[in-house]
């Protein structure tokens, strides 16, 4: 059983961003099972890289669209990404200096992620977006 199953309150309504948020579910349970099988560090490297690609191609699309149809709150929640991006940017350094970061902060950092903006912040583009026309 995987760590966390995608459900469908998680949508946002649009399936281009849906389909990537579903992506970093995958990073999350990929790490949560390499953890319990003792074989975190062999992906560590991959998550850190995997998060920043992330960070790149799914908050230019939020943003866009934002831009695009006019979002209100689209400067509070580019901070927010750039936030992700920040600590995305740490632990890959870190990692290059050290050789080493623990797993339980990437996995409790994507978890925290998930819960705080992907449910959260998020959602309140939803409605803003379909009714824009996006699907
Ligand atoms: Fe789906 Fe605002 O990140």
């Amino acid at each position: 059983m995987a760590y966390i199953d995608w459900q469908d309150d998680f949508s946002v309504n649009v399936k281009e961003i849906d389909e990537q948020h579903k992506m970093l579910i995958e990073m999350i349970n990929s790490l949560h099972e390499a953890m319990l099988a003792n074989k975190a560090r062999d992906l560590q490297k991959q998550t850190v890289n995997r998060m920043a690609d992330y960070a790149i191609k799914h908050f230019a699309l939020e943003e866009k669209y934002m831009m695009q149809f006019g979002f209100a709150g689209h400067h509070k929640h580019k901070a927010e990404h750039d936030q992700f991006t920040a600590k995305a940017r740490d632990l890959k350094d870190r990692m290059q200096k050290t050789g080493f970061v623990l797993t339980l902060e990437i996995l409790n950092f994507l978890r925290d992620w998930l819960r705080n903006h992907i449910l959260k912040v998020d959602k309140e583009y939803s409605s803003h977006f379909t009714r824009s026309g996006l699907r």
